[in-house]
């Protein structure tokens, strides 16, 4: 059986490439002797989360392969910062924007001027509100990952069988990241439900997204929050089963908390506990035992996605999406193309993060 896990799960992989992997075919209009002078901007919010500086780093490199030059900017969570950055690849005659905003409403003025110079803009990993010139978004399917972590969460607690009641916490992300909406919603699809017909008891009664979303997806944040509700709610021993996060900075914050509060020992074992981009530390909590999965996002797969985008978008041809629905920003639905997440825990992290050269063993290491 769990063999045939595995099998199913690097199949799953192995497709989710070939669904999203770039097109290796040389194509003589894209030699990059043509392209030495073509520069690509790349703004990417924060170096403090490890996914962001691997997609800046994944996108750079196979970028530069192709011949490409490329102006990578972090702003440091700094909204300002990251519009200035912006407003600097503009100048310097940028072709292409790839922009991960840090609030997603705040670029309508900066992106008006990207396309008064003729500049196309990538959305990357989370979509730019409020601007009619965004033209394609590029990411992973966002509802799937919070579909993804309800369903580990039904699946560990037998909630499909009818178990239960269980007591359950609910975090959500930042509220000014459109795709924390998303993941929220995903989840909530499967666990609404369950909450709706008692199995599921959220003990604090804050459920709703604006009540438990975490502002700049900030780990100390929501550790405060998680020792504000082991204080109020859980100090009589009250027992906690699982904890829904949608991400694994807030995941870091949460297991600080329930560390320190004496959870993981045997009368108070860690609760079923999800989280989102398989982050090292949070891989290192996984074979820990203090974080129970995490939904992992291949930048490497999003990376070559966007600069097969890209290159469409220099050679004129058409740009690949697979989503024209679902993503509308306020002004208009951006065509999109969603990458395929898939989740991950201690029983598949080998297979999954290792074989494929995601992670070496050493990078692992406590
Ligand atoms: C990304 C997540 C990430 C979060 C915090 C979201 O927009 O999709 O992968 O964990 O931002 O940086």
């Amino acid at each position: 059986m769990k063999k045939l896990i595995i099998l199913v799960l690097a199949a799953a992989i192995m497709l989710s490439i070939a669904a999203c992997g770039s097109s290796t075919s040389s194509n003589p209009s894209s030699s990059s002797s043509d392209k030495k002078d073509i520069l690509i901007g790349v703004s990417m919010p924060t170096q403090s989360l490890q996914r962001w500086n691997q997609d800046g780093a994944n996108l750079k490199a196979q970028l530069e392969a192709k011949g490409y030059k490329v102006d990578l900017q972090y702003a440091n969570n700094d909204v300002n910062t990251q519009i200035q950055q912006i407003e600097n690849m503009i100048l310097k005659g940028s072709k292409v924007l790839v922009i991960a905003a840090i609030d997603g409403s705040a670029l309508t003025d900066v992106l008006k001027k990207a396309a008064d110079n003729g500049i196309e803009v990538i959305a990357y990993d989370r979509l730019i509100m409020q601007s009619e010139h965004v033209d394609y978004y590029a990411t992973f399917d966002n509802f799937k990952v919070g579909v993804i972590q309800g369903q580990y969460i039904e699946e560990k607690l037998g909630l499909k069988e009818g178990k239960g009641p269980y007591n359950i916490e609910i975090f959500a992300g930042s509220p000014d990241d459109n795709n924390a909406t998303f993941f929220y919603n995903g989840a909530m699809s499967v666990l609404k439900p369950y909450i709706d017909n008692g199995q599921l008891v959220v003990v604090s009664g804050q459920k709703d997204f604006v009540t438990v979303a975490i502002p700049g997806w900030d780990s100390a944040k929501a550790q405060a929050r998680m020792d504000n509700l082991i204080t109020a709610y859980y100090a009589d021993g009250t027992k906690l089963d699982a904890i829904l996060s949608p991400n694994d900075s807030l995941a870091i914050g949460i297991v600080a908390s329930l560390k320190n509060n004496g959870y993981g020992t045997p009368d108070k074992p860690y609760p079923i506990l999800t989280g989102q981009d398989c982050d090292k530390p949070n891989v290192i909590a996984m074979i820990n035992g203090q974080q129970s999965m995490s939904v992992f996002k291949d930048t490497r797969v999003l990376a070559a996605k966007v600069v097969e985008m890209i290159e469409a978008i220099i050679q004129g041809k058409e740009v690949p999406v697979n989503d024209t629905k679902t993503y509308h920003n306020g002004v208009k639905v951006v065509p999109s193309f969603l990458c395929d997440p898939v989740y991950v825990d201690v029983n598949n992290y080998k297979e999954i993060l290792l074989d494929s050269g995601y992670y070496t063993e050493a990078d692992l290491k406590q």
